[in-house]
């Protein structure tokens, strides 16, 4: 095991009804005045809106609104939260949502701090230096970024996906009431399936010190993940099964899985990104179709690892029956597998390519990852 640096200052309120205090925990840490930022409507829909309200009214919390962020969260919509921000001295930033909000409240949380362009940070021409504090009240759980630094966005007008991490974007307190998550439509609940598993699976095949206590918790995130997602489908109100998903979801990514390993990185997130950014793919959705072709690609470069994850997940010998078994509950749960099943041409994978290969840049992976081998690895998707 290596040495690291865990720091994770988020509080999570985990359980029943936690919503109802979040103007309590806005009130206790001084906060005057929020920006509540929300998605496309499930949060009128399904009553949350006025308890959120109601909540901030009784403690006294004024507030101003920016709804409508997409799933594949857009600049354009951000910098329009930032100027709200600014213009009507804002000193917190409240995401109603999931992960697409709390990444849009998380990039105007920055934004709203520095004079420049915010897109400035994703493309590493300035650090953040500084932000405003971030809460949250989760309804799908998937990204962990209720308990982590990062922001994923998509410029609208370059079409790069990009991210940005910080520990001063942790969230101050995220809320994690699991009953919030019931309506989650069955085509995200399967998404949010394969994001957790991606996050946990990225660092545990890549990385080249990787002690065993790290693989038996990733190992227990997926169980955990496929088992409740199955009751889920089923019955989208069991509680239990709901209040799993989503804590074994925020330890997918928030710092825990890859304490102490060396040497891993994202392939499949930074070829995802390109799906999304050319063919606005949901993340879940794009995962669920290169994983399998990224798995088939790379098995020989840790054959020890993918015969252990078959072995442990699937309770095979065989790395190729992991791959096989783990592409066939993609399929199962209702994720696409193929680019055709994602409504991808063939032809699009040139430019899916280039685009990555930027990414790839940004993220110092172009050594491994040429345009050639992103080619190579899309065309077994
Ligand atoms: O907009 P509304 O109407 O709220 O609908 C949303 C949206 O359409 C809906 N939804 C959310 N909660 C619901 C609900 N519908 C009914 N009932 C509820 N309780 O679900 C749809 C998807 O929401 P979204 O926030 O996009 O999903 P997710 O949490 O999967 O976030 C995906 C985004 O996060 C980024 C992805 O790239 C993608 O842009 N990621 C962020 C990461 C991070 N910050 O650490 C890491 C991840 O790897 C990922 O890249
Ligand atoms: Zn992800």
């Amino acid at each position: 095991m290596n040495n690291f640096t865990y720091y994770n200052p988020t509080k999570i309120e985990f359980g029943k009804e936690k919503e109802k205090n979040i103007g309590e925990y806005l009130k206790q840490a001084d906060v005057k005045k929020v920006l509540l930022v929300y998605g496309g409507g499930s949060v009128k829909k399904n009553g949350l809106y006025e308890k959120i309200i109601d909540s901030l009214n009784k403690n006294n919390i004024e507030f101003e609104e920016l709804s409508g962020v997409v799933s594949n969260p857009l600049l354009s919509k951000i910098n329009e939260g930032i100027n709200l921000a600014k213009e009507n001295k804002i000193s917190a930033v409240l995401a109603v949502g999931g992960g697409s909000v709390v990444d849009s409240a998380k990039s105007i949380a920055v934004g709203a701090k520095y004079d420049g362009d915010v897109w400035d940070f994703f493309i590493n021409k300035s650090q953040i230096m500084e932000a405003l504090p971030v809460f949250t009240v989760m309804t799908l759980s998937a990204t962990a970024s209720e308990m982590n630094g990062n922001a994923v966005i998509m410029n609208d007008e370059t079409k790069q996906k990009y991210s940005i991490a910080s520990v001063l974007l942790n969230p101050v307190v995220s809320v994690i009431n699991p009953e919030l998550m019931a309506t989650v439509s069955k085509e995200y609940l399967a998404y949010s399936a394969v994001d957790v598993i991606a996050h946990s699976i990225e660092v545990y095949f890549t990385a080249k010190v990787h002690p065993h206590f790290n693989s038996r918790i990733v190992e227990s995130i997926i169980k955990t993940i496929m088992e409740t997602t199955e009751v889920l489908l089923e019955n989208p109100n069991d509680y239990n099964a709901r209040a799993e998903f989503a804590w074994a979801a925020t330890q997918g990514l928030n710092g825990l899985t890859p304490a102490g390993t060396e040497g891993g990185n994202f392939p499949n997130h930074m070829i995802e990104h390109s799906l999304s950014a050319l063919y606005n793919v949901a993340h879940g959705a794009g995962l669920a179709v290169v994983i399998p072709a990224w798995m088939k690609w790379y098995k020989e470069q840790n054959i020890s690892q993918f015969k252990r994850f078959a072995r442990e997940i699937f309770n095979s010998d065989d790395e190729n029956v992991g791959i096989e078994k783990l592409e066939q509950w993609f399929n199962k749960i209702g994720a696409p597998i193929t680019l055709s099943d994602a409504n991808i041409p063939k032809e699009g994978i040139g430019s899916l390519a280039e685009n990555a290969y930027e990414t790839s840049k940004v993220w110092g992976m172009d050594k491994i990852y040429s345009k050639e081998i992103i080619v190579e690895i899309l065309e077994k998707a």
